[in-house]
């Protein structure tokens, strides 16, 4: 059976897994999925059909129509479609289909890079090669603020900094698949680090393992 590579990295909302993930997969030359896009997917239906986030069967439905192969990143990456997002994951059944759509993404030749918060406990827990990627609580409202200055909005640095801390309280706080690093997780803290200094890091670890099973 030919092996596929796969490169697992999760971590909180805003610590620089969505630019990493997309670097290390245009780098390895591996496919990529932001887990994170399915979930949003799922939060998405339930709003536009004015339906609460709570109705599970609903979250259930809508889980098994998304279709990896049309995530619209401009359409689910609004703010809202985020919290939203995160509500609807703590259930375990709209967990499973995401899940194993995921899981089947992961087994296509050659492998893949995916992000999301339990790629490396859950996904994939065989995966190649495992990152958790973090930065403070208060270096990533200021990552948010200044992408939303960049693009002409205002925002209120204390009220990101408050639905960060509140979004990680409910990724790190469910009960089902709680953000937190693998056992053999490479640990990533980007609080003091640029983007490129990530990347290479990032790919520092992941030659180090090649090289090793090249050699075994
Ligand atoms: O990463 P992103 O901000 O797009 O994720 C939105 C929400 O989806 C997260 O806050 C989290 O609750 C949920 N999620 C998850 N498991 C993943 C990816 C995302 O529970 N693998």
């Amino acid at each position: 059976m030919t092996h596929v590579f796969t490169i697992a990295i999760d971590g909180p909302a805003g610590a620089g897994k969505g630019t990493l993930a997309r670097r290390l997969a245009d780098h390895y030359r591996l496919n990529l999925l932001d887990t994170g896009l399915t979930y949003r997917a799922v939060a998405y239906t339930l709003i536009q059909h004015a339906l609460p986030l709570d109705n599970v069967s609903a979250a259930e439905t809508a889980a098994r129509q998304v279709d990896l192969a049309k995530l619209d990143r401009a359409v689910l990456s609004a703010h809202a479609v985020g919290e939203a997002a995160s509500k609807v994951a703590v259930y375990p059944t709209v967990r499973r289909i995401l899940v194993e759509k995921q899981r089947d993404f992961a087994k296509t030749p050659p492998g893949a890079v995916l992000d999301g918060r339990d790629i490396g406990t859950v996904v994939c827990p065989d995966a190649d090669i495992k990152l958790y990627v973090t930065a403070s609580a208060e270096v990533r409202a200021q990552r948010r603020l200044a992408e939303i200055e960049s693009i002409g909005g205002t925002a209120d640095f204390i009220e990101i900094l408050a639905d960060i801390v509140r979004r990680d309280e409910r990724d790190m706080g469910r009960a089902d698949s709680p953000l937190k690093p693998a056992a053999d997780a490479h640990l990533l803290d980007t609080s003091e680090m640029a983007i490129e200094a990530a990347f290479l890091a990032a790919m520092a670890i992941i030659d180090d393992v090649l090289a090793k099973r090249d050699k075994a």
